[in-house]
């Protein structure tokens, strides 16, 4: 199944006017592919990832599931703020979307064990999150979305709160889940280095609204490590990417 968004537009109403978030935003995410959306704050990445996630209806264009009958995958969202109920526990949290798909607590609790295990939060299954640090609930929010198993990903800066040392451990083992299950995935971030880390393609948006500015291909082979930020390509590629960005990012902040 390919994703593709064709000429997507939207605006908000905000007391009475209107705020165009996004304006004509057409791109493809192949079957197996990891597309990288970077952007200047408020430039609509978070809108755009409601819309592939069928929260939000754009008033132009439309997004297809190609090669899904019935256009309407199951996707599943990791929310910038990590969106876990506090009055939930961690296991709760990590298996509602399944209960709420009907799945009984045997098998709801056998998928979520190995991936609670593997992420370090199997002594913290009947914590809630605000016991929690900051890093280990941007995992129960990465575990609740795998959980379900979707056949479309979509992460809005899952990792952007965490220090550096705790992210860098972080999009290691996100590459090597993500190295298991291919699937079309959206990330959302506006960190240069993340996004050539774990994409295959980045697309550039512009300052609001946001329209694609530019789009790079990242080769580095599979499976990758931290090490890949060391080489040369890599400076050169952070090079392009930002000469993209920079007046967009320069834009919003003269306002
Ligand atoms: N529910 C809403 N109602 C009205 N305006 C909104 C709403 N959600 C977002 N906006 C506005 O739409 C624009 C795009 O917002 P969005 O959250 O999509 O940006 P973003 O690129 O995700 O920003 P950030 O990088 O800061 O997360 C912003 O100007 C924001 O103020
Ligand atoms: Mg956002």
């Amino acid at each position: 199944m390919q994703v593709a968004c064709h000429e997507i537009s939207l605006a908000y109403r905000v007391r009475g006017k209107r705020l165009e978030a996004l304006s004509d935003v057409s791109f493809r995410v192949a079957e197996h592919e990891f597309v990288c959306v970077l952007g200047p704050s408020g430039c609509g990445k978070t809108t755009l990832l409601k819309i592939l996630a069928g929260l939000l209806q754009p008033q132009r264009g439309r997004v297809d599931f190609v090669g899904r009958p019935g256009n309407n995958p199951l996707t599943a969202m990791v929310f910038q703020d990590h969106g876990l109920f506090p009055w939930m526990t961690v296991l709760q949290n990590v298996t509602f979307g399944l209960e709420m798909r009907g799945v009984g607590r045997d098998e709801r609790e056998g998928r979520a064990f190995p991936l609670l295990e593997r992420a370090g939060l199997s002594r913290f299954t009947r914590n809630y999150p605000h016991e929690l640090s900051i890093g280990m609930k941007q995992r129960a929010g990465l575990l609740r979305a795998f959980v379900t198993d979707p056949e479309v990903l979509l992460m809005d800066e899952p990792f952007a709160s965490l220090d550096a040392q705790t992210k860098l451990v972080l999009q290691d083992e996100l590459l090597r889940m993500l190295g298991d299950v291919p699937r079309p995935v959206v990330y959302v971030t506006h960190d240069i280095d993340e996004a050539i880390l774990l994409g295959d393609r980045i697309i550039v948006l512009t300052a609001r609204p946001g329209r694609v500015q530019g789009e790079f291909r990242v080769t580095f082979p599979r499976p990758r490590t931290l090490a890949v930020m060391h080489t040369p390509a890599f400076a050169d590629l952070k090079g392009l990417i930002w000469r993209q960005l920079e007046e967009a990012v320069r834009s919003v902040a003269r306002q």
